[in-house]
Order: structure tokens, then sequence, then C-alpha cells
């Protein structure tokens, strides 16, 4: 601990290599290239480097619940309609007591169809995204959060960078029969197609002129926006 602190005050390098090292662990591929701590976080304070055996909330989870469970109309405003459960930060979500009370794994892991979150023809929730959301509860359900999993703006692809990223924050809403704003963003011609025409790169900056995406949630970590707008200048290439 002293020797790397210590390094870090003679030379930069120390920190980024450690930083490559931590984000390297977390996403189980190699990241080369600049990465932006500072702004790594889902709005949860960015922090410690990635531990593969811990989820994070801000990382892992909170994008997974963005996506499936505030979806317009459902639980992205406490109403009496959804039983006043709200689930768009970590404060809304442990406010409606649906992790401590267990209603939260009931929820996503009901077999009566009726009672099912998300509900039918929305897509339930994958083994992996449970599992996830269990392991973090086991840990304490903490509001914890990491340097950022999916950042890399040297090295921008569709495939290694867009991609990622839109599985992780985007299709919850955007795929499936009957899509969010009737976009469906499982394609690379549709991703294309919104990027072409401006208002992928409006959403994403929270730009005034366009519809903030996600929605109700806080813009996403700087590196991220980043990512993206690398990609759309670049011309949205399906590489
Ligand atoms: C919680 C659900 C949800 C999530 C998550 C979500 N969207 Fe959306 N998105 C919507 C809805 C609803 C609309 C339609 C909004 C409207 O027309 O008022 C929309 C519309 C859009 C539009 C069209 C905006 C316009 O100006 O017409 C784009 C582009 C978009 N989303 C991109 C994204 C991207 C990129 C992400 C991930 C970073 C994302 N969305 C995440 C629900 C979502």
């Amino acid at each position: 601990m002293r020797t790397i602190s210590f390094q870090s005050l003679i030379t930069g390098g120390a920190i980024s290599l450690s930083l490559t090292f931590g984000l390297a662990a977390c996403q189980h591929e190699p990241i080369v290239g600049p990465v932006d701590p500072g702004g790594g976080n889902g709005g949860g304070g960015g922090g410690t480097n990635c531990d593969p055996n811990t989820v994070y909330f801000q990382q892992q989870v909170l994008p997974i619940l963005i996506s499936n469970c505030a979806v317009p109309g459902c639980h992205n405003t406490a109403t009496d309609d959804n039983d006043w459960i709200q689930i768009t930060n970590y404060n809304s979500l442990m406010n409606s007591g649906i992790v401590q009370n267990g209603d939260l794994m009931e929820a996503i892991t009901e077999s009566n169809p009726n009672d099912l979150m998300p509900p039918p023809p929305q897509a339930p929730l994958t083994a992996s995204q449970i599992a996830l959301i269990n392991t973090w509860i086991q840990q304490g359900a903490q509001n914890n959060s990491c340097a950022s999993s999916v950042c890399d703006t040297l090295n921008v692809t569709y495939s290694g960078s867009i991609v990622p990223l839109i599985q992780q924050r985007c299709l919850g809403c955007h795929s499936g029969g009957s899509p969010q704003g009737g976009i469906n963003l499982s394609t690379w011609s549709a991703v294309n197609a919104v990027a072409a025409d401006g208002r992928l790169g409006r959403s994403v900056t929270h730009d005034p002129t366009g519809i903030p995406m996600p929605p109700s949630s806080p813009i996403m970590p700087t590196c991220e926006v980043r990512t993206f707008m690398i990609w759309i200048d670049a011309g949205a290439p399906n590489n």
C-alpha cells in the first residue's frame, strides 16, 4: 500500500498501471489506453478499482434496474399504481424497502407470470442478472462503486465499446417486440440510424434540445459519454 502511493507520487505511470490492472480484473479482458476514474461511476463516487469478487451497485446493479424497472409508466416515479415503489437510484430503491424485505428477489424470480417482474410481455431478467442482484444483496446491498468497467476512449469500436455499453445501459428498454420509443438498439443499423440523425448524440450528452438517455437517471459517466461521441464523430462505423 505504502509502496504504491509512494510510486504514484514519483510517477503518474503507476497510477494508470494499477488502474489498468484493476479494470482488467473486473472485465476479464485487457483494457489499454486512457481511463477516466473521476467520471467512472453512475453517480456513486468512482473510488476503488473493480474487485471481480464484488458486485457493485452503481456499475452492475443500477443499470439493470434502470433498464428493466424504471421504464416509463412503471417504477420511474413513486405512485399508487406501483405501490409507491420507485427504482431510479440507491435511495429510492432502499426507501421502498423491497431489498430488505425480500420482495425484490421474490418478484424477479417469481414463477407465477401474474406476479413476475418485469411483467410480461417485457422479458424477464436473465439468470446472470438475477445472480448479480442476489450476490449484491448477500454482500450487504451497499451503495458501492468502482472505477468504470467499460471505458477505453483510445480504441473505440462498435463491437468492443458501444455494444457492451448499450447492453448494460439501454437494451432493457430498447429491445424486444415493443421497444421504448419504437427504437430497438440491438442492431448496428438501428444504432447507426439514430447516430446519423443526431438523436443519439443529443440523448447521451443530455443536450437540452434532445431527450436525455437513459431517462430518469443521471447522465452516464463522462468517459462513457465520450466513448459514444468518439464513435459517432467517426461516422458510427460497424467495426
Ligand atoms: C428506462 C427505459 C430506457 C432506457 C434505459 C433507455 N431509454 Fe432511450 N428511450 C426511452 C423512451 C421511453 C424513449 C422515447 C422518449 C420520447 O419519445 O419521449 C427513448 C428514446 C430514445 C431515443 C430517441 C430520442 C429522440 O430524440 O427521439 C434515443 C436515441 C435513445 N432513447 C437512446 C438510448 C440510449 C443510447 C440508451 C442507453 C444509454 C437509452 N436510450 C436508454 C427509454 C429508455
